[in-house]
């Protein structure tokens, strides 16, 4: 693959993340431009990876020399600007949300397909060692015909860590938008499209008291519901029992677990790239119907751990999408995470967001095949 130049735009907390993963695993990508709305924010992170280029953001847009603009804005800034990159011609991935309506995205989408221009969104640890294992496995059949899978993001809000937490109450972010984007992309890959959604929204935590950032210490009133429950039917007939939540302290419930006609298949978190998925197979549920021995009784109670079937460059990473879009634009294919999965993770979190006020289910108007799977043992950053 040739070499891309990359511009980020928003020098944030992500971008951290962002630029030293890329730097040092895709070596195929070369941050050669950073730009924020604090100039100071772009030159010290020009300075502390050695990024040969700090500009503005309108700076950024004008360089023809990039290849891919990364927008790591916080939410609200997203629908705007990345309709600001893509009018100066740049190839763009966002962090997400991509927006937070289905109409929204696809206005975004549309001015891309007339610019010409490719598109892709995070998230993209559906690509990441774990997810993809825990995929190769499913579609193995090793726990036979999936009928069941339980979903949950149980957290509490970002105002605890985040330098600047309030942008994730507003209607740009929440729950739905700012985390379910991880869950609902995994369960695409994994379970295909979605069918239907009933939900419920709560909002036990109105008042948000900010412990973080310049607003630290005082309090303000969330406009936007801070916990969902849904059900989700998948096309295929699945049913995703859903929370996502920014109330809970602790919880017990699993992140991802599927359940199928032979056994139960679980993932630590959607949200890490890597993570060993275990199964639990019915035949150690079975066993001690023909002996009742000690090891039979203690295999029973058990989740066996699997490989993971690709190298994990890091438990939390991020850039792979980035690497992604650049490989499909240099193969001339359609990348994993563009048109198709934007507009129907951004209409599964709209529809739990309209289903939770209206009281009524929502039938999917999109819909989208599964991302093509990445063969197991490949190179980390290499899809085909
Ligand atoms: N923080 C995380 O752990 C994390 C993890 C995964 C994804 N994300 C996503 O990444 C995005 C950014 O999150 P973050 O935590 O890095 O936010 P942040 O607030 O830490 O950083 C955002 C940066 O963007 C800059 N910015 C704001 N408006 C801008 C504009 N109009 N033009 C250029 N720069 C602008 C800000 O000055 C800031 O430096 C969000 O969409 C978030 O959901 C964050």
């Amino acid at each position: 693959m040739r070499q891309f130049r990359i511009g980020i735009l928003g020098c944030g907390v992500i971008s951290n993340t962002y630029i030293a993963d890329i730097q040092r695993f895709y070596k195929d990508l070369q941050i050669a431009a950073c730009a924020d709305v604090l100039p100071e924010a772009a030159r010290a992170h020009a300075e502390k990876y050695g990024i040969e280029k700090a500009c503005t953001p309108d700076e950024l847009l004008a360089d023809d020399s990039l290849d891919i603009i990364v927008n790591l804005t916080p939410p609200p800034f997203h629908p705007a600007l990345n309709r600001k990159i893509i009018e100066a011609g740049r190839n763009l991935f966002c962090e997400k949300p991509f927006a937070p309506t289905l109409k929204e995205a696809k206005e975004v989408l549309d001015l891309a397909d007339e610019k010409g221009v490719m598109v892709g969104c995070a998230p993209d640890t559906f690509l990441s060692s774990g997810l993809q294992s825990m995929r190769f496995y499913l579609d193995a059949g090793i726990i036979g015909e999936p009928f069941f899978v339980t979903a949950n993001m149980t957290d509490f809000g970002v105002e605890t860590w985040h330098p600047n937490p309030l942008p994730y109450y507003t209607e740009y972010a929440g729950p739905m938008l700012d985390m379910a984007p991880y869950y609902l992309s995994a369960l695409i890959s994994l379970l295909g499209p979605i069918e239907s959604v009933a939900a419920f929204g709560a909002m036990p935590g109105k008042i948000r008291h900010i412990y973080t950032g310049p607003k630290a210490g005082t309090d303000i009133e969330s406009p936007i519901l801070t916990h969902y429950s849904a059900v989700l039917r998948m096309k295929s007939g699945v049913i995703c029992s859903m929370n996502m939540s920014f109330d809970i302290y602790k919880s017990d419930l699993p992140a991802l677990e599927i359940c199928g006609s032979g056994g139960t298949l679980s993932y630590p978190d959607p949200n890490y790239g890597g993570g060993c998925p275990k199964v639990y197979r019915k035949e150690q549920y079975l066993g001690t119907v023909y002996q009742q021995t000690e090891e039979a009784r203690k295999r029973r109670e058990q989740f066996c751990e699997l490989p993971e079937l690709y190298a994990r460059v890091k438990d939390y990473s991020r850039g792979l999408g980035v690497l992604e879009l650049a490989d499909a634009i240099d193969t001339g294919r359609k990348n994993r995470t563009g048109r198709d999965l934007i507009l129907h993770v951004t209409e599964a979190a709209e529809a739990v967001r309209t289903s939770a006020v209206t009281g009524e289910f929502y039938r999917m108007q999109t819909s989208c095949s599964r991302p093509d799977p990445i063969p197991p043992g490949v190179q980390a950053d290499r899809f085909c």
